[in-house]
């Protein structure tokens, strides 16, 4: 046996009982005539003493070692003079009697503590080191946990865990798919699945009625700190149900898990239009713990001289409490946040509503007063309130004040960790025009149902239809995402030809399901949490891949494995890929 005990359960209850523990050297410190090592395992830290004059020949050894070696130790837990409150185990410490040296270990390229001195790259190359520090470990752990307890609460409700394959067939639709070279088949490919959306349908025409999966997903897509190429979601089906069984049964899951990690009761999940969430918040995300919605203002200023109002398609602000008293300096850096690259904005129009009841504005050459007050209440400004304004094309300045909004939010430190505001976003539409391509394409999947009673535009104004489709949003990340299926084939096809596709091409992409949904398709539908976004939003957390025990970075590498890598010209050859392997390839 190679341990009685892990490092991290000894008490004074266990004071006089002989031990022994395994793990890696945390610190050694002298001390006077004796050694101490912190002996470190998944589960703790446990103190080890050596001392010198009792054991001279078991101190000599100790001291060969070093940070990070593997030991085995032997002893007696003893009380401890100077007691460490910090940690479960600080009241004893192990009198060692014999110490094996398991393995031993180059000096590590970062501190193994929880602030490293390791920077992201280096310590995304030595991840396994990276995990061994308690921040990383405990957010595997916690992904542990949730992972379970979902699985639990499922299960209660009566869903089975179905996998799927992870060789599929490639759609157009959707993002880009990860390819798969068939050896036995020259020339074709699979795909691996951006989600298992059409198997998990083709599961309820087979009956299972309630389907879920814990389930890697890849998707080859810009990457940025919530999005990973392989990802995983919570992914869900459900027979016989209307979208407000969905909601209701997945908001019982939400505030579940609310409750059990975070002991907080949910209020009941608010329900916002994605048209209300565009106009307000100018984005289909909203994070909600803070207010500054937004104001439309076409009617109050486009009657001046000012061109660039007057030439928008919407002029739109926001109310910022309390920041009256910005400084010019102050004011300057807001433009030019609006004009980095990332936001994109001409600029920014700024009105300051003073103390005294007057207000000064960046246009003040074109509206008097009496248009600044007018601005003013309708916003619902306050002497020493700021009133910020963007305008231009609606979507474009939506999705800018968008930004402007989470910026002051920051700053403000009003996006407070520890806070949540859930939301349903609902009634999306079906469509999304795309200018580029001249076509419309699914604004979530090409199997999303349109509402009922929008059925009949489907031809004839295909932009103005809805959907039974929802979204899960917690401080302003999506969550989740699902909809209500389509599941007649008529219906299904219809969808099609609203995509632009052709007959033959809707049968050789999706004829499987079309074909499916003559055997007997239940109504249907679903929804897919992202597993890793919900992780790191209930930690107050921006980026994903702490709570992914490998992640890739942000130009798609794992560079500890590494990967991607070039592979060699038999590998192939075998697989009948004729490609030339650039020069510059690592
Ligand atoms: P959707 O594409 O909205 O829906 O995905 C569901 C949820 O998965 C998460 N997600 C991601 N997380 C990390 N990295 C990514 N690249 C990434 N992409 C998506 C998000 C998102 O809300 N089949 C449908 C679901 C359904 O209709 O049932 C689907 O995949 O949190």
């Amino acid at each position: 046996m190679y341990r009685t005990h892990t490092c991290g359960e000894l008490r004074l209850a266990d004071v006089k009982k002989e031990v022994t523990l395994c793990g890696w050297i945390q610190k050694i410190r002298h001390l006077g005539g004796m050694i101490f090592i912190d002996l470190r395992d998944r589960y703790g830290i446990t103190q080890l003493a050596f001392n010198h004059e009792l054991k001279p020949e078991l101190c000599e050894q100790v001291e060969k070692m070093g940070r990070e070696w593997v030991i085995q130790a032997t002893g007696i837990v003893i009380e401890r003079y100077s007691k460490n409150p910090n940690i479960p185990t600080g009241e004893i410490e192990i009198d060692v009697q014999k110490v094996n040296v398991l393995n031993e270990a180059i000096t590590p390229p970062f501190t193994i503590e929880d602030v490293s001195d390791g920077g992201d790259e280096l310590r995304m190359k030595y991840r396994y080191l990276d995990l061994r520090r308690n921040p990383v470990k405990n957010n595997i752990i916690f992904r542990h946990k949730l992972g379970l307890e979902i699985r639990k609460y499922l299960n209660g409700q009566g869903f089975l865990e179905i996998e799927t394959p992870f060789l599929v067939n490639s759609t157009p639709e959707g993002a880009r798919d990860f390819l798969v070279p068939s050896r036995m088949n020259p020339g074709e490919f699979y795909a691996l699945p951006q989600s298992p959306q059409t198997l998990k349908q083709l599961l309820m025409i087979s009956g299972m009625d309630r389907y879920f999966q814990i389930v890697r997903c890849f998707r080859d897509e810009d990457l940025r700190a919530d999005r990973q190429p392989e990802f995983t979601q919570i992914d869900c089906e459900m027979s016989f149900i209307e979208q407000e069984d969905i909601l209701n049964l997945f908001e019982g899951l939400v505030k579940h898990i609310f409750k059990t990690f975070k002991n907080i009761d949910l209020e009941p999940i608010e329900r916002i239009t994605w048209a209300d969430a565009m106009k307000y918040y100018g984005s289909d995300k909203p994070d909600a713990r803070f207010g500054m919605r937004f104001v439309e203002l076409n009617d109050l200023l486009q009657h001046k001289e000012f061109k660039v109002f007057n030439e928008a398609e919407l002029v739109v602000g926001i109310k910022v409490d309390g920041c009256g008293n910005y400084s010019r300096k102050q004011l300057d850096g807001l433009v030019e946040f609006v004009k980095s690259p990332h936001v994109g904005a001409g600029g920014l129009v700024y009105i300051l509503c003073n103390a005294d009841g007057t207000f000064k504005s960046s246009v003040d050459k074109f509206y008097d007063q009496e248009d600044l007050k007018a601005v003013a209440v309708r916003c619902e400004a306050n002497p020493g309130d700021l009133i910020l304004i963007m305008s231009g094309k609606a979507m474009k300045t939506r999705t800018q004040l968008s930004a402007l909004r989470l910026e002051m939010g920051n700053r403000l430190g009003l996006r407070k960790a520890g806070e949540y505001k859930v939301l349903w976003v609902v009634d999306f539409p079906l469509l999304e025009w795309d200018e580029e391509t001249q076509r419309f394409y699914a604004m979530h999947h090409p199997f999303t149902a349109p509402k009922p009673e929008h059925e009949d535009m489907l031809e004839s104004n295909p932009g103005a239809v809805n959907a039974n489709a929802y979204d899960l949003v917690i401080n302003g990340s999506e969550v989740g995402g699902g909809s209500i299926r389509i599941h007649d084939p008529e219906l299904q096809k219809r969808m099609f030809k609203a995509l632009n596709f052709t007959e033959e091409q809707a049968q050789s992409q999706f004829g499987f399901l079309i074909d499916a949904f003559r055997f007997g398709a239940p109504p249907h539908g679903g929804i897919a949490f992202g597993f890793d976004r919900l992780c790191a939003v209930l930690s107050d957390c921006d980026s994903i891949r702490d709570f992914i025990a490998f992640p890739k970075n942000n130009s798609g590498r794992d560079t500890m494995l590494p990967a991607p890598t070039p592979i060699a010209q038999a590998q192939l050859d075998e697989l009948n890929i004729d490609i030339k392997i650039p020069q510059n390839a690592k």
